[in-house]
């Protein structure tokens, strides 16, 4: 015997990161949220108003949401589920090794809710799915009393509350009118646009966006190689190009690429899901293959930087997470780099403001400290990885004071170039002209540094 559904009761499934943030964001409007979450560290995480990853002015909302009794993190489905009007499915669908996405949590999510979901109740699909997955699920649970939607999610990291208080847009899609509409004013303002759709096409928005503003990316790193090539600056470009407001300035800066748990996952699964239907989208394959080469352009402007030889050099390497703001480190550009450069024999000493606890598994064989001048001391070369307002602030007279060599690469075009030129250092970027080398005819050695490029890879 099930309790009538009751829109005022939501059951998000999952206490991730999208799940909380989505959770905590429904029990502000008012709502009584429970969160069913099977770990229990994570469960007294959330009890104690903590998220599970670092996110700005995220603790203070859980725990005033946790505090006023409107979020419960629960353990079991029967819990969670009983008498909620919205199920809304938040779980992981990592890659398999074949760069599909795994859906094994989302099915038993779902069959599990169905045991205890009442008449009329909703299931949301939040998590990243593959185009027909929110239909094949309402087929399989045999319920038609049970209205099943997909909800996508955009929320960045780093700026995820300004995410849920401000969204782009809500987009929800299904073939019931009426369970789309109910979904579709949980979250956002009167002046949010909404779009409402059928789900396959809800699904492929969620990948269009993101396998799209990765494409944009590399599209304006393949440009920064070829500003490097002529002498243009890709800085100036970008701004040019941006200025276009059918182009527009966000996502065009060039540096190491993309990483995280979104894009690289979402690409690839995207890229096999076209695939199965018999298409080859070329456009993501290059995406995916310039994504992977800037690292390599990196770690190559290192070492030309260093005259062609890493063996018993000492690299400093500012920034770990895969962006600000975060102490995210899945698919970071930093894990790469740092095994790139210690495979051609590099010692790398690694700092970061937050991702330090995250990062330790991944870099077994890496000194990391907490300070960024202990980093530079000593080294022959200091590369930066994540853009951190408090590396662009150091005192770089300092940094260069410490150091042995006087090299930085600047992997995300952040720092101030003219500055630690004028402190003596050498300064190199991504799509720019290097700076603090003589002219001339010393120049072509400046030109090596720049380009450092890798031999080109054939399309996967
Ligand atoms: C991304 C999307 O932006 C969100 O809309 C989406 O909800 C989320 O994925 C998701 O699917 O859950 P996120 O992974 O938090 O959000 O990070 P972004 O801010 O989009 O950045 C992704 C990567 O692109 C980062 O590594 C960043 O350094 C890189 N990037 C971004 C660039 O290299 N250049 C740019 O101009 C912008």
């Amino acid at each position: 015997m099930t309790s009538p559904a009751d829109d005022r009761v939501i059951c998000v499934i999952g206490a991730g990161y999208v799940g909380l943030v989505t959770a905590a964001g429904l029990a502000e409007t008012g709502r009584e949220v429970r969160v069913v979450e099977v770990d229990a560290e994570r469960r007294a995480a959330v009890a104690a108003g903590r998220s599970p990853i670092h996110e700005p002015g995220l603790d203070e909302l859980l725990s005033a949401v946790v505090g006023s009794g409107r979020l419960r993190a629960v353990e079991t489905m029967a819990e969670g589920v009983t008498g909620a009007g919205v199920v809304i499915v938040a779980v992981g669908t990592p890659p398999t090794p074949d760069g599909e996405a795994d859906l094994s949590q989302v099915r038993q999510a779902v069959d599990e809710a169905m045991e205890h979901a009442a008449a009329g109740a909703i299931v949301a699909i939040k998590s990243t799915v593959p185009p027909g997955t929110t239909r094949s699920l309402s087929r399989a649970s045999q319920r038609d009393d049970v209205g099943f939607v997909m909800y996508p999610e955009f929320l960045r990291e780093g700026s995820a509350l300004e995410d849920l208080h401000h969204p782009s847009r809500v987009v929800v899609g299904g073939d019931d009118t009426a369970a789309v509409q109910r979904v579709a004013a949980l979250l956002g303002g009167p002046d949010t646009p909404r779009l409402l759709c059928d789900s396959v096409s809800a699904e492929l928005i969620k990948y269009g966006s993101n396998a799209f503003l990765a494409t944009k990316i590399s599209f304006i790193n393949e440009m920064a190689q070829l500003c490097e090539l002529t002498g243009a600056d890709i800085v100036k470009v970008a701004d040019g190009m941006g200025l276009d407001p059918r182009i527009g300035r966000s996502f065009l800066s060039a540096g190491l690429g993309w990483g995280g748990s979104c894009f690289p996952k979402d690409v690839r699964a995207l890229e096999t899901s076209a695939g199965y239907h018999g298409q080859s989208f070329w456009l993501l394959k290059a995406a995916i293959e310039v994504n992977s080469q800037q690292r390599r352009r990196f770690a190559g402007k290192l070492l030309h930087g260093l005259g062609g030889s890493l063996e018993g050099r000492r690299v400093a390497v500012l920034g770990l997470a895969f962006k600000p703001f975060t102490d995210d480190m899945r698919q970071a550009p930093a894990v790469d780099v740092i095994r790139q450069l210690q495979d051609l024999g590099a010692e790398v000493v690694a700092t970061d403001p937050v991702a330090m606890e995250r990062a330790r598994p991944l870099l077994r064989g890496t000194a990391l400290v907490d300070d960024p001048y202990a980093a530079a001391t000593g080294a022959d070369a200091v590369g930066l990885v994540t853009e951190w307002p408090e590396y662009r602030a150091l005192d770089w007279a300092r940094v260069l004071g410490l150091m042995r060599g006087r090299l930085v690469v600047d992997g995300r075009n952040c720092l101030d170039g003219e500055l630690i030129s004028s402190r003596g250092g050498i300064y190199v970027s991504m799509g720019r002209r290097p700076r603090g080398l003589p002219a001339a005819p010393a120049g072509a050695a400046a030109e090596g540094i720049a380009q450092a490029t890798v031999p080109p890879l054939p399309l996967g």
